[in-house]
């Protein structure tokens, strides 16, 4: 199979993406698991996870490198999670936060399998809850609320240094479905530019309907 890395740790092969399985051998969450020159990868579906379908609409920044630290709000499962887990590789860590106890339990042996990812249950809403947390490289939101920006605004202020990132994908529906989800992301940025340098943003149609991606950078 003929492929290139748009970003470290990611190989793409016409539409179809991939990351080095940290776990051998284990398929959930992939797609299919493949061998490229000898070595296993996931398969990552842009159907399931938002950051996938953000790398294949085209987004130019993807701050998600080997070792980095991230908070991931609303980690849910950790399907999204696994791939990050296996980009960050083992000198990396993910603080995934989430506020539904079913998913937590989900999440348990996904965080027991990977070496990388320590589960809270929180809300997000509350960064002061989760306040022992050290400072990270990247924030990653996708809680699907009506105050995703204000939610990542507060996080970004306890977490993330100045010159880290941000990644927030924005469901337009859970903000307002009376209205045309362009109107809400030119609404949302407006409120994000006030925080964030927004380095680039993306729709996400047709993976995900009325989902728009941003990649951001906290000023200095
Ligand atoms: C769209 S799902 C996330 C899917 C996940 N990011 C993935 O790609 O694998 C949204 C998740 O955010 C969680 N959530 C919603 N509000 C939250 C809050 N205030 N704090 C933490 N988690 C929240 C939900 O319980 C749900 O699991």
């Amino acid at each position: 199979m003929k492929t290139s890395e748009p970003f470290p740790g990611v190989l793409r092969s016409r539409d179809r993406l991939f990351t080095r399985g940290l776990v051998q051998g284990s398929k959930t969450f992939a797609k299919a698991l493949v061998r490229i020159q000898g070595t296993e990868f996931r398969e990552w579906d842009p159907h399931r996870s938002k950051a996938a379908a953000a790398i294949l609409r085209g987004i130019r920044n993807f701050p998600i490198r080997k070792a980095s630290r991230i908070l991931y709000l609303g980690i849910s499962s950790g399907s999204t999670a696994s791939f990050l887990s296996d980009i960050i590789g083992p000198d990396g860590v993910i603080y995934g936060v989430e506020i539904s106890e079913r998913s937590m339990r989900d999440l348990a042996p996904v965080a027991e399998s990977r070496c990388n990812i320590v589960p809270i249950l929180a809300d997000a809403r509350m960064p002061e809850t989760y306040s022992w947390v050290e400072p990270v490289d990247v924030v990653y939101q996708d809680v699907a609320t009506n105050d995703q920006s204000e939610i990542m605004i507060r996080n970004c202020e306890a977490f993330l240094p100045s010159g880290g990132y941000a990644m927030l994908a924005i469901k337009a529906r859970s903000i307002d479905v009376t209205r045309p989800p362009k109107q809400i992301y030119k609404e949302e940025r407006a409120k994000l530019s006030k925080a964030f340098k927004i380095l680039d943003m993306v729709e996400l149609d047709p993976y995900e309907r009325d989902h728009a991606f941003f990649v951001m950078q906290r000023p200095g």
